[in-house]
């Protein structure tokens, strides 16, 4: 049976204000429930911009020139304010520490909860059940600026998972983590996906992507380049995308 249509991108274009360029151009796009996406594409192709435009900061907070629709369950983005999109999509950044401005671990992860609205006992009881499922309960009354960049990823996930939102989006969500913390991050995103949320992650290591992903979206230049399963992670289009490849393809291609 086919799985439920979550969100859907029509005929996206961006510019970034002042810019000619089209960070993306003319993307068209769905995503449904329990599908773990990767999107991959050189520098500056637009993996960033697109992920924007799925939890509403492109147009809304990212100005430029906007064309397309972006619609959540048949709702037009557009038309919702921040705490209902949080439902919809949450996005964990590249940088944790763009995201991370409260005294303790537990008040930032039950901060989204609080603006949306929900009673104090409520959001607290939320966060701390979120922060259990990271694994950083030890850590909920320590300041979150004071954890390291792998803590502090994993308490942006928690804020993802308080919000208990349908798709998390993920900007290289394991750029500056070991392996061993990458490996932790990806399970909890398969377990995700197999709740029936929506996962979207932006890489340039395509390792984790190739064994977790059940499909991968490349983008060039703005574009969608292919779209298809991880069996589209060859080593000539990673070679031509400038990425880094997957252990088994490397060890393929030096034999
Ligand atoms: N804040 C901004 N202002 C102006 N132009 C921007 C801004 N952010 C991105 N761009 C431009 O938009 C295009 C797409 O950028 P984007 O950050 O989405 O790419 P990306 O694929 O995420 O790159 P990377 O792999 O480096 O993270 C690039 O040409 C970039 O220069
Ligand atoms: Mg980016």
């Amino acid at each position: 049976m086919a799985k439920k249509e979550v969100l859907a991108l029509k005929g996206l274009s961006f510019s970034y204000a002042g810019k000619a360029q089209k960070a993306l151009d003319s993307v068209t796009l769905t995503f449904s429930e329990g599908e773990f996406v990767g999107i991959i594409g050189p520098v500056g192709s637009g993996k960033t911009t697109l992920l924007c435009c799925c939890n509403g900061l492109v147009p809304k907070e990212i100005r430029g020139k906007f064309e397309g629709r972006v619609k959540f369950l048949g709702n037009d983005l557009a038309r919702m304010g921040f705490p209902e999109i949080s439902r919809a999509a949450s996005m964990v950044f590249q940088d944790p520490n763009d995201q991370i401005f409260n005294l303790t671990v537990e008040e930032e992860v039950a901060f989204g909860l609080l603006n949306r609205g929900m009673p104090r006992d409520e959001a607290l009881a939320a966060a701390r059940a979120a922060v259990a499922r990271v694994g950083l309960s030890e850590k909920l009354h320590e300041d979150p600026s004071e954890l390291s960049s792998g803590q502090k990823q994993m308490v942006a996930i928690a804020c993802a998972l308080a919000a208990d939102s349908r798709v998390i989006l993920l900007d290289e969500p394991v750029s500056s983590l070991d392996w061993r913390s990458s490996q932790e991050v990806y399970s909890i995103l398969d377990a995700l996906a197999r709740e029936g949320r929506t996962v979207i992650a932006t890489e340039q290591d395509t390792s984790l992507l190739s064994r977790h992903a059940t499909r991968i979206i490349v983008i060039d230049q703005g574009r969608v380049a292919a779209d298809g399963s991880a069996r589209l992670l060859t080593a000539s289009l990673i070679e031509k995308l400038g990425l880094r490849p997957p252990a088994a393809v490397a060890r393929r291609r030096k034999k």
